[in-house]
């Protein structure tokens, strides 16, 4: 097997990496979901050496992601883990935090749900939920480019789709979960950060 890479990793690697290192500045555990390549992993693990950093995918992606760890031979970043969001339980239930890049519009509906769901049981009190990827709001694409990004997708996959932030946030109200900023990034794509609340779970 080669070693797998993505040209769309280099591409934005930097800028997202401008975003969370402001969010996660002390030692923390990060849970990836859907690492694909493993090329943010190594990224964000080199950069920030406080943060453990858990890679996790569907069980496919997993070998060509150990390539990229065995080289950078960081010991911040953990052994990846197959997580398919749909799992139950999950195979990591301890972190601080997650984060997920191009993962929501590829992954079902269903799965988006299911995510929500899991992170409602899993995200501790106060965590952020970190999530890179292009999205729309009220109904509207952001550009010409996703809309004809949108239609590419569900040609290669019925189930795949652009998600609207609107429904993201539907989701996330029954979790407890708000979104605290959305972040505009470079070509037409967002990081949103969504935060559990700091008192969830607590019955007053
Ligand atoms: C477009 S790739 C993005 C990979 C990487 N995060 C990046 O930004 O290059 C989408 C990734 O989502 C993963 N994925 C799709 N459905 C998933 C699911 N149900 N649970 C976990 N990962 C999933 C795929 O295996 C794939 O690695």
């Amino acid at each position: 097997m080669n070693k797998p890479f993505s040209q769309s990793c280099e591409n934005n690697k930097k800028p997202i990496l401008s975003v969370i290192e402001s969010l996660w500045t002390g030692s923390a555990e990060i849970l990836e979901i859907g690492s694909g390549t493993g090329q943010h992993a190594v990224y964000f693990a080199a950069h920030l050496p406080h943060l453990h950093w858990q890679p996790s995918d569907r069980g496919v992606m997993i070998e060509g992601m150990h390539m990229w760890f065995d080289e950078a031979g960081l010991s911040n970043i953990r052994p990846p883990q197959i997580l398919d969001v749909e799992l139950d339980p999950w195979p990591v239930t301890r972190f601080d935090g997650v984060f997920t890049a191009n993962t929501l519009h590829i992954m079902s509906w269903n799965h988006v749900q299911l995510l929500f769901h899991r992170l409602g049981t899993y995200l501790p009190p106060g965590g952020l939920f970190v999530c890179y990827g292009p999205f729309n709001r009220g109904g509207q694409y952001s550009s010409e480019s996703n809309a004809r990004f949108d239609q590419w997708l569900k040609r290669q996959d019925p189930v795949s789709a652009i998600r609207d932030i609107d429904d993201l946030e539907q989701l996330a109200v029954k979790q407890e979960i708000e979104l605290e900023s959305n972040v505009d990034m470079p070509a037409n794509n967002r990081i949103l950060v969504w935060k559990k609340s700091p008192v969830a779970g607590i019955q007053f």
